[in-house]
């Protein structure tokens, strides 16, 4: 496969349950220049391929980090792919400059609603404060940590909403339409799905 500028790591244990992470997912990988890496889908035993992994990451410009909220962090299959992929020496330090200037953004839903992430709400912070050691790690790496996309009360999202979160990514990466973001996210909608775990 060529090199894609933009690479998704997905990761979701829950993908065939999954209500807007996989028809996101599969938007995604229908567009020209991005690649969507299914860690479940590669990696069912957590055998990661670090070399892999890292070839796909050294031709990318942004890296999307996609993946459902689990326990205030991330699934622990994109744990251990942070572990042993972000090797130092080759993303951090001496030596470690494979990342550098690239773009990190990271898509994640949540089961809670945006009030529930608020000083208010049951989880006092926004999910912004739980991504802290992600963006840590980023620039870490000497990446630009760009501001995350949060899909809050992913569960209640109808077939509208999940189309509209789809046209966000998709502006976000430079998939904006002119005509108007549902526009972009119907274009997504129809396109051939990836075969995603
Ligand atoms: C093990 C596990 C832990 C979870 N932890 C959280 C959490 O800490 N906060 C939250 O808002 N939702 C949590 N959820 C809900 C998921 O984030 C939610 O199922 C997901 O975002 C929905 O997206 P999807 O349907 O596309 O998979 C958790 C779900 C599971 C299975």
């Amino acid at each position: 496969m060529p090199a894609r500028p933009i690479v998704v790591i997905y990761a979701n244990a829950r993908a065939r349950r999954s209500h807007v992470n996989r028809p996101l997912a599969e938007a995604l990988a229908a567009l020209p220049d991005v690649e969507v890496r299914d860690l479940h889908a590669r990696y069912p035993d957590y055998d990661i391929d670090v070399v892999a992994e890292q070839r796909a990451l050294s031709c990318a410009d942004t890296v999307v980090l996609q993946f459902p909220t689990f326990w205030f962090s991330v699934p622990p299959l994109l744990k251990l792919w942070m572990d042993e992929v972000l090797e130092r020496g080759w993303a951090h330090g001496p030596g470690g400059t494979a990342l550098r200037g690239k773009s990190c953004l990271v898509v994640a839903s949540t089961r809670g609603t945006e009030e529930d992430y608020s000083p208010e709400g049951v989880h006092r912070h926004p999910l912004a404060s739980f991504l802290l050691p992600l963006e840590q790690m980023a620039l870490e790496c000497g990446m630009t940590w760009r501001p995350p996309i949060v899909i809050h009360d992913a569960y209640r999202l109808d077939e509208s909403g999940v189309q509209r979160v789809i046209a966000e990514v998709m502006g976000a990466l430079g998939h904006g339409d002119a005509d108007g973001p549902a526009n972009a996210a119907n274009a997504a909608s129809t396109a051939a799905s990836l075969e995603l775990a």
